[in-house]
């Protein structure tokens, strides 16, 4: 059978994606932080979104492109960043950066994956994005920023909702540790999943590679739950945005925004775009739905908003456009593809969101993004 008819849903593929890799990385991947309730809220939160249908319109095929950060882009969604991508299925910036140069879509890479810039500038496009974790260290702050800017990164996300580090208590219980350490646990879980673990023996256990440059011998013998992306990381200010602003020459979104007042004291600062999530539910259990807050935060800010957290679909994504997202972003959709289907796994994704969106946007009577109807809570 083919992939289109064996996985015509994201949950398709998440299914799969659970049965080929460990239960260390499925918890990595799928978890959120406390009861889950952030996580869960940002379901329940889109499904009450309405949109309501309109009728004959006439044939013709929706137009999915859009303009973002002065690029027109064939499609409304991207890549978000995802840390240890590789260790969630092997080789896997290398597959999404590949796909979304392929599909002209942005891809962001983030500063904990295992990749480094340099090692990924040949699989890039003109849409790369790079994910910041602010360094308290000025050197290493310049140095991160001059790498990335001349592997091709053109846009520089800065993430602002992991002031210190979550807990996600689904993860810890499944053994995983930061730095990953193969326990005998792990090994355990390794051996039931083959086709993960040949791919990653033959590349050897993943780590966060950019960080590499930075291990000095304050920091190289580290007991084994300090984690070097947390200790070269520092806790982010206004100051810091500002500084940010005046040191990247492309591009400046920062990410992890819920709050209307916040994004209106974010476009005082000359950033370029505010990117609205909250880290699908991993880093806060008492935070909203990011779609909840979207509409407030449109109406605070004239800047271009880039959604996330919780898309599990073309009417999703619909649902952010409408409520006021110019673009919209999933992190784990992408992984649960790879890990499913490997390599072919990012094309299907994004075909199975085109075919959705077109479908959805029939329903709509929309021709384009921009005429899209205003949405209104379902009961
Ligand atoms: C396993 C995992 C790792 C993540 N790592 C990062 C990261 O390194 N930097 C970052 O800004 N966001 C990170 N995120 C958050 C994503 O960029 C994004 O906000 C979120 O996954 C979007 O929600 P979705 O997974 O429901 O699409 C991570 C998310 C997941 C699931």
């Amino acid at each position: 059978m083919k992939n289109e008819t064996r996985f015509p849903a994201i949950s398709d593929l998440a299914e799969r994606a659970q049965r080929r890799v460990p239960k260390f990385v499925w918890e990595y991947l799928d978890s959120g932080t406390g009861n889950e309730k952030t996580r869960f809220r940002n379901r329940a939160a889109l499904d009450k979104i309405g949109l309501m249908p309109s009728i004959l319109h006439g044939e013709s095929t929706p137009d999915l492109s859009t303009f973002l950060l002065g690029a027109k882009l064939p499609l409304p969604f991207g890549i978000a960043p995802v840390g240890m991508s590789g260790l969630i299925w092997p080789d896997a910036e290398y597959h999404l950066a590949s796909a979304a140069r392929h599909l002209c879509i942005p891809y962001t890479l983030s500063t904990v994956a295992t990749v480094a810039p340099e090692d990924i500038e040949n699989f890039i496009g003109p849409n790369a994005w790079f994910q910041m974790y602010p360094p308290h260290d000025e050197k290493i702050r310049q140095d991160m920023l001059a790498r990335a800017q001349a592997s091709g990164f053109k846009t520089l996300v800065l993430t602002v909702d992991v002031p210190v580090a979550s807990r996600r208590e689904r993860q810890i219980r499944s053994g995983l540790t930061n730095p990953p350490k193969l326990t005998p646990r792990l090994l355990a879980q390794v051996a039931m999943r083959p086709s993960w673990a040949i791919g990653i023996a033959r590349r050897g256990m993943p780590h966060m590679r950019m960080l590499d440059a930075y291990i000095s011998k304050s920091t190289e013998n580290l007991p084994v739950n300090a984690h070097i992306g947390y200790l070269l990381r520092t806790s982010p200010d206004w100051e810091y945005v500002k500084s940010l602003r005046d040191a990247w020459p492309g591009h400046l979104v920062v990410k992890g925004i819920l709050c209307s007042k916040d994004a209106q004291l974010l476009q005082e600062t000359g950033i370029d775009a505010i990117w609205v999530s909250n880290h699908a539910g991993r880093q806060f259990d008492a935070a909203p739905a990011s779609i909840e807050v979207l509409p407030e935060i449109r109406q605070a800010s004239n800047l271009p908003i880039i959604f996330d957290s919780g898309i599990e679909g073309g009417l999703d994504i619909l649902r952010a456009l409408s409520s006021g997202a110019n673009f919209v972003m999933l992190g784990r959709a992408w992984h649960y593809a790879l890990a499913a289907l490997g390599a072919d796994g990012p094309e299907h994704l994004a075909n199975m969101l085109k075919a959705d969106l077109h479908a959805n946007m029939g329903q709509l009577g929309a021709r384009s993004l921009d005429t899209l109807p205003k949405p209104f809570q379902l009961k």
